[in-house]
C-alpha cells in the first residue's frame, strides 16, 4: 500500500464518523504531493497518520484547517520528522478497562497483573477506577469508565489487585510531563471526554504508579512472570497491541502465553489473533475480540465504549 493509500485508508476506515478533523487531515495528506514526498523520506512505520496527527498536535501545529495544517507542517518540518522519528503510537486507552473488568473479576482474587504492552500502565489500574455500564455503577471517583454492556455478567465488585507490572518496547512515564503530553496528543481532537479520563487516569496512576519495564513481550516476558508473587492469580493481558507485532512474533508470543501459569486476557482485533467460530460482530466500527485462555467471550469496541458478550 502506497502512503497515499494509507491515508485514505485512515480517512475512510478508522476516522469517518469518529473524527471529522482527522478524515479531513488525512484525504488532504494522501493529495498532497510535497507531504508525501517528505514522509516518504521517513521508513513506513514512521509514516503513519496517527503518528503525524499526534506529533503536530503536540508540537502545537493546527489540525482543525487542512490547509493551515499543510502549511504549518511543512514549515516546521524539521521539528516534525525530529519527533516522527523518534515517538510511536501508544495511545493509552483506559476505556478498556472497563470491558477487560467482566473478566477480571470473576477469576480468583487477588490477582498479579501483568499487562504486555503496557503504554504507560494505566490499564493495569482497574481497581482504582469508576464504571458506569448504563444503570450499574461500580467504584467510586474520577475517572467514571462508561461502557454499553449487552449479556455481559457484570461484575457486583472490582478486582483486588496486590501487583501490577507492565512490559513495553518503550514505557511511558506518567510522571514525566513531556510523556504524559504525548499521551494527550494521541487522543483524537474532537474526543473531549476521552482526554478528560486520560487526564484523571493519570492523576490517579502517577499517584502510586505500576513497576513498568522495558523490554519485548515474547524474549522479556518470561522474566517478568517470574516476578509475580505467590498467592495471588497471575494475569497476562493485552489490548490492542498485536497489531503492532510481526506475525511470527504473534505466533511466538501465544505459543509463550499459552504455557505461562495463571489465565491469560486477550482484547484484540480478531484479524491479528484469530479465533475459531465467532459470532457475527454488532455493527459498525472497529471491534477487539475479549478472549480468556483463548477462548473468545465478546466483541468489544476499539476504545472500551461497548462489549456484547456471547461466551
Ligand atoms: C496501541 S498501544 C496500546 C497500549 C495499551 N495496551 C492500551 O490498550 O491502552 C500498543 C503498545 O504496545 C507496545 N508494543 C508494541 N510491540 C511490542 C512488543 N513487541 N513488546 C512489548 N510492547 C510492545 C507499544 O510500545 C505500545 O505502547
Amino acid at each position: 500500500m502506497t502512503t497515499a493509500e494509507s491515508y485514505v485508508r485512515f480517512a475512510v476506515r478508522e476516522a469517518r464518523g469518529v473524527s471529522p478533523a482527522y478524515e479531513r487531515l488525512a484525504l488532504a495528506v494522501s493529495r498532497d504531493a510535497e507531504l508525501l514526498a517528505l514522509l516518504g523520506e521517513l521508513p513506513p512505520a514512521r509514516r503513519q497518520p496517527n503518528l503525524l496527527f499526534g506529533v503536530v498536535r503536540l508540537l502545537g501545529g493546527p489540525v482543525d484547517d487542512p490547509a493551515a495544517f499543510r502549511d504549518w507542517t511543512v514549515a516546521n518540518w524539521p521539528a516534525v520528522e525530529a519527533q516522527l522519528r523518534v515517538r510511536a503510537t501508544q495511545t493509552n486507552e483506559i476505556g478498556r478497562c472497563a470491558v477487560l473488568l467482566p473478566v477480571l473479576a470473576a477469576l480468583p482474587q487477588p490477582l498479579a497483573l501483568l499487562e504486555v504492552g503496557a503504554s504507560a500502565g494505566l490499564n493495569l489500574c482497574p481497581d482504582r477506577y469508576a464504571y458506569r455500564y448504563g444503570d450499574h455503577t461500580l467504584g467510586s471517583g474520577e475517572p467514571v469508565l462508561d461502557c454499553a454492556a449487552t449479556g455481559v455478567p457484570l461484575p457486583v465488585r472490582l478486582p483486588e489487585v496486590v501487583w501490577r507490572a507492565g512490559l513495553d518496547l518503550n514505557p511511558l512515564d506518567v510522571t514525566d510531563p513531556a510523556e504524559a503530553a504525548w499521551l494527550d496528543a494521541l487522543i483524537w481532537p474532537e474526543h473531549t471526554h476521552r482526554r478528560d479520563r486520560l487526564r484523571a487516569a493519570v492523576a490517579v496512576a502517577a499517584a502510586d504508579p505500576p513497576l513498568l519495564v522495558r523490554g519485548d513481550l515474547v524474549d522479556d516476558l518470561p522474566a517478568l512472570v517470574a516476578r509475580a508473587p505467590a498467592g495471588a492469580t497471575l494475569v497476562v493481558f493485552h489490548t490492542s497491541v498485536l497489531y503492532q507485532v510481526p506475525r511470527p512474533r504473534r505466533e511466538a508470543f501465544v505459543e509463550l502465553v499459552r504455557g505461562l501459569p495463571g489465565h491469560w486476557v486477550a482484547n484484540e482485533d480478531p484479524d491479528v489473533l484469530p479465533h475459531d467460530g465467532l459470532p457475527e460482530s454488532p455493527g459498525e466500527g472497529s471491534h477487539n475480540v475479549l478472549a480468556l485462555d483463548g477462548r473468545p467471550l465478546a466483541w468489544t469496541r476499539g476504545h472500551g465504549q461497548a462489549i456484547t458478550w456471547f461466551g
